[in-house]
């Protein structure tokens, strides 16, 4: 699984425990995935671009780094990764955010689009796919092939909680993409949830359950 970046910290360990727990409540549980996205995006844009630009400290002149945030697209496959953007926005706050909608077939686990807004894009910009839970890949790999169907050459997939069925979709159809993640769970049950996970993350997020 050489496109996954687990990210081991005690800090988010803890905090993904708390959202575990089933008697964990909305409030604690938006709060919890807005802070642990926010520490998975110090890995997940590593890589991003910067430019050296002339600076005037109090003291001196230096040349120091800005990041092209202005180049940066920010995807939240809807629902449950809303409840990422607002953490990434904060570190780039000039990207932009485009929103694919898919939700699950409950009999064939396919994708079903039903929205897809996106501002341009193209082989310059880095793209940052947003799914708290990495489950299938099916709704993953959809919205991948979406962006790169629009030009998008640099795409980063960030989830918090990844499933190895879900991983391997991403080996299998886009090897390209890395995938950012704060755990790696031991497999799908038959409707598709991730075991142990944590439930369904928009019903906990929006409390529709
Ligand atoms: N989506 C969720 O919200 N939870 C899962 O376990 C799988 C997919």
């Amino acid at each position: 699984m050489k496109n996954l970046h687990v990210v081991d910290h005690p800090l988010i360990k803890h905090k993904l425990t708390i959202m575990r727990n089933k008697n964990t409540g909305p409030k604690e549980f938006r709060e919890l995935l807005r802070e642990i996205t926010f520490l998975l995006a110090y890995e997940a844009t590593r890589n991003i671009e910067t430019v050296e630009i002339e600076i005037e400290t109090p003291l001196e002149k230096i040349i120091g780094f800005a990041i092209e945030d202005k180049k940066v697209v920010v995807v939240p496959i809807l629902r449950a990764g809303l409840g990422m953007v607002d953490s990434i926005l904060e570190l780039l706050p000039n990207a932009s955010v485009g929103h694919v909608g898919v939700y699950r077939d409950p009999e064939t686990l396919k994708p079903v689009q039903y929205y897809c807004k996106l501002p341009p894009i193209d082989n310059s910009s880095t793209v940052f796919v947003l799914d708290p839970m990495l489950a299938t890949g099916f709704s993953g790999v959809h919205a991948v092939k979406i962006l790169k169907d629009r030009g998008a050459k640099n795409i980063v997939f960030v989830s918090l909680i990844a499933a190895p069925e879900g991983v391997q979709q991403f080996n299998i159809h886009c090897p390209d993409v890395p995938i950012y993640t704060a755990c790696l769970d031991r497999q799908l049950n038959e409707h598709g949830y991730i075991l142990p996970g944590l439930g369904d993350a928009g019903d906990r997020l929006y409390r529709t359950k």
